[in-house]
C-alpha cells in the first residue's frame, strides 16, 4: 500500500471504480476526471443529500431549475466574468511552460499571494529572483488570464459563447420567470446542480482542482430593506441560533491569527461578523451538510476572504474549509453576499426590468410636492413639441422650480426652450403609495461536488487488520447492502439471488457476490463502503433467517429473511443499530 493517505485513496478509487484521470489511454489531461461506477453512485448520493439540506427542507422558499451550460458572450459581459474572472499567469521565456503566478510565488517565496495584482506578483518575482521551477529559465511579466472556455454558437464564428464557470448566472438570467412562476414569492431561493467549466492554468491537485466539475448552488433573493419578509428569517434563524460556527475573520488573518473563533450563529449576526443574516443562515446549513458528509466539526471552519481575495461580485465571502491530508485546508464551498450586483448588471445589459414590486399591507399616503405647468400656454406656445415640454417641466425637481419662481427666473427646458416663472407653480398633493420596487439582494452558498466526494472518501477511509474499510456515512454508501450465499451450493445461491432481487425491487442498490471465500467477499464489500452484508447460510434453508453483518463493527445478527428489506432500510437510512434489528450471532461464520 502507498505510504501517503491521498495515494491510498487514489489507488482504491482507481482500482474499485470511484474515479480516475480522464483520457488515460492518451496520457490523460490535467484537470479532467472520470467518475467510475461507484463514483457516479456516490456523487448521486451527495447531490441527493445536498438537495435534502438546501432544497427539500426549504421547499417553501427554494426551488430548483436547470439552465444551459453554454451562454452567449453578453451574459458574461453583464456578469463581469469576461473582465474579472482571471488568474495571474507567468511564462518561462526559455521552455515556454506556463504557471499560475500566485501559486508559483507562494511555493517559491513562501508568502501568501492570493489576490495580488499581476504587477505586484511581477515585482515579487523580480525582487526574489524567482525562476522557472521546471528548467530554471527566466520568467515573463505576470498577466491576467481569463478562465472562461470560449466556443461559438452555431455555424457563425462571430457568435461567441462561453461555457459557464458557475451555475449562478442561469438563475439570475431566469430570475424574472421563476419569480413569476412562483407567484412572486419573496424571499425566494433558486437552486441548480450542474456542470461548469473553468480553464484553470495548471491544475495539479487531482480531484481538487478540475477544469470541469459539478456545482450545487443556491441564489437566495431577498428584500434588502426587509430580509425577514413573512417571518421566514426569524423562524429559520431561530432554529440555528445556537449552532456554532468556527470563523476566521479577514481582519484576524491580516494580524496573523490562524485559529478560528467559535461563534453562535445569533452572535455572528448580532456582532456583524457575518454581514447578512441570510448568509449566516445558509452557512449554518452548510456546516450541518458537511458534517453529514462525515467531517467532524473541528476539521472545518469558515474563512472570511479579504476584499482583494473576493470575487468581483461579492461584498463578503466566507470559504468553508475542510482539512485534508495532502493539501491541508481546502475550500469545499463558498458563501458570498452578492448584493444586487448581478441583477442590476443584467438589467443594464439586457434592458429588462428585473425589479420586484412589494405591495404594502395598507397603502401609505404621502404628501409630495408636484410641479404643474400652464398646459394651455405650453400648447399654444410650443405646439407639436408641447407634450415633450410638459413632461420635461413636470418631472423637474420641485425645489429647483421653486427656487427659479422665487428668483423670477424662467425655467430652462432645453436649448432655446424656456417657460416663464408665472406659467409654473409647485403644489402639495397627497399620493397613495401601494408599494415599492426594488432590486433583490442575493446570498449564495455554492458547493463543488467532486471536492465533497473526495472529502467523503478521505474521512471514511480506515484500515483494520491490514485491510481497508470505507466507513462512509451509511446513507451515502454507493451500495446500500450486499447479498452473499455462504458457499456456491446451488440451494444457497438460488435463495440468495431471490433475496437480492427482492432488495433490488425495493429500490435499493445491492451487490451480489458469490466469488471466493466469504471472508474475502466481506473484505471487498467493506473496501467500497457497503454498510451491511446479508449472508444466506445452511441455517437459512432450515428456518428462513439470514445474518446481517455491520461493516464497521463486523458484528452480526440473525434476521428473518422476510424482514431483510425493512432491516436494511432501518439500518442504512433510519440510523438503527444492528443490535436493534435481530438476534446477535455469537461466533461469526468467517
Ligand atoms: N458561484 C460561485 C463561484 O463561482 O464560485
Amino acid at each position: 500500500m502507498p505510504e501517503d493517505l491521498y495515494e491510498r485513496i487514489v489507488e482504491l478509487a482507481v482500482r474499485r471504480g470511484f474515479f480516475w484521470q480522464s483520457y488515460e489511454i492518451y496520457g490523460g489531461v490535467a484537470g479532467f476526471y472520470d467518475l467510475g461506477p461507484l463514483g457516479v453512485r456516490l456523487k448521486e448520493k451527495i447531490v441527493q443529500l445536498w438537495r435534502r439540506f438546501f432544497v427539500q427542507r426549504h421547499q417553501e422558499l427554494v426551488v430548483e431549475v436547470e439552465t444551459p451550460i453554454i451562454a452567449p458572450a453578453r451574459v458574461f459581459e453583464a456578469s463581469g466574468h469576461l473582465e474579472h474572472f482571471t488568474d495571474p499567469i507567468v511564462e518561462c521565456t526559455r521552455c515556454g511552460r506556463k504557471f499560475r503566478a500566485d501559486h508559483l510565488v507562494e511555493e517559491a517565496a513562501g508568502v501568501r499571494a492570493e489576490g495580488l495584482t499581476p504587477e505586484q506578483l511581477t515585482e515579487i518575482i523580480r525582487e526574489r529572483g524567482l525562476r522557472c521551477p521546471a528548467c530554471g529559465g527566466p520568467l515573463s511579466e505576470v498577466r491576467a488570464f481569463n478562465l472562461l472556455f470560449r466556443t461559438t454558437i452555431g455555424p457563425y464564428s462571430e457568435n461567441v459563447g462561453y461555457l459557464r464557470p458557475e451555475a449562478a448566472q442561469g438563475m439570475f438570467v431566469a430570475f424574472k420567470r421563476v419569480h413569476e412562476a412562483m407567484r412572486k414569492r419573496m424571499p425566494i431561493g433558486i437552486a441548480q446542480v450542474g456542470r461548469v467549466a473553468r480553464n484553470e492554468i495548471s491544475p495539479r491537485q487531482g480531484m481538487m482542482r478540475l477544469r470541469e466539475f459539478t456545482i450545487a448552488e443556491v441564489e437566495f433573493f431577498f428584500d434588502p430593506e426587509d430580509p425577514g419578509q413573512g417571518g421566514y428569517l426569524d423562524e429559520l434563524l431561530g432554529r440555528v441560533a445556537d449552532t456554532k460556527l468556527r470563523i476566521l475573520r479577514a481582519e484576524d488573518r491580516r494580524r496573523g491569527v490562524e485559529e478560528p473563533t467559535e461563534y453562535r450563529v445569533a452572535e455572528a449576526v448580532e456582532e456583524g461578523v457575518v454581514a447578512n443574516p441570510w448568509l449566516a443562515y445558509w452557512m449554518a446549513v452548510a456546516r450541518d451538510f458537511v458534517m453529514a458528509l462525515g467531517v467532524p466539526y473541528d476539521r472545518m471552519y469558515f474563512e472570511e476572504k479579504a476584499p482583494e481575495e473576493r470575487a468581483h461580485y461579492s461584498a463578503q465571502t466566507f470559504d468553508q474549509m475542510v482539512r485534508v491530508s495532502r493539501w491541508g485546508w481546502i475550500e469545499v464551498s463558498g458563501h458570498s453576499y452578492r448584493t444586487d450586483y448581478d441583477l442590476s448588471r443584467h438589467m443594464k445589459y439586457s434592458g429588462q426590468d428585473l425589479t420586484v414590486f412589494r405591495q404594502y399591507e395598507r397603502p401609505v399616503v404621502v404628501r409630495r410636492k408636484r410641479v404643474m405647468v400652464d398646459r394651455a400656454w405650453v400648447g399654444r406656445t410650443f405646439r407639436s413639441r408641447a407634450p415633450e415640454v410638459m413632461r420635461a417641466v413636470e418631472s423637474m425637481p420641485p425645489e429647483e422650480v421653486e427656487r427659479a419662481v422665487r428668483e423670477g427666473r424662467p425655467i430652462r427646458v432645453a436649448e432655446g426652450v424656456e417657460v416663464p416663472p408665472d406659467r409654473v407653480r409647485v403644489v402639495e398633493v397627497e399620493e397613495k403609495i401601494t408599494g415599492r420596487r426594488f432590486v433583490p439582494h442575493v446570498v449564495e452558498p455554492s458547493f463543488g461536488i467532486e471536492r465533497a466526494l473526495y472529502v467523503v472518501l478521505e474521512y471514511a477511509y480506515r484500515e483494520r487488520e491490514g485491510r481497508v474499510v470505507l466507513s462512509i456515512p451509511r446513507y451515502l454508501a454507493p451500495y446500500e447492502a450486499a447479498v452473499f450465499p455462504l458457499t456456491r451450493d446451488e440451494r444457497l445461491v438460488s435463495y440468495a439471488r431471490r433475496l437480492w432481487r427482492e432488495l433490488v425491487e425495493a429500490d435499493l442498490y445491492v451487490l451480489y457476490d458469490d466469488d471466493g471465500s466469504i471472508g474475502r467477499r466481506y473484505a471487498r464489500a467493506d473496501e467500497i463502503g457497503v454498510p451491511v452484508a446479508v449472508t444466506v447460510d445452511y441455517r437459512t434453508l432450515e428456518d428462513d433467517t439470514v445474518t446481517l453483518r455491520d461493516r464497521d463493527t463486523w458484528r452480526q445478527v440473525r434476521v428473518p429473511a422476510d424482514r431483510v428489506v425493512e432491516a436494511v432500510r432501518r439500518f442504512v437510512y433510519g440510523g438503527a443499530r444492528l443490535e436493534d434489528l435481530g438476534e446477535p450471532v455469537k461466533a461469526a461464520p468467517a
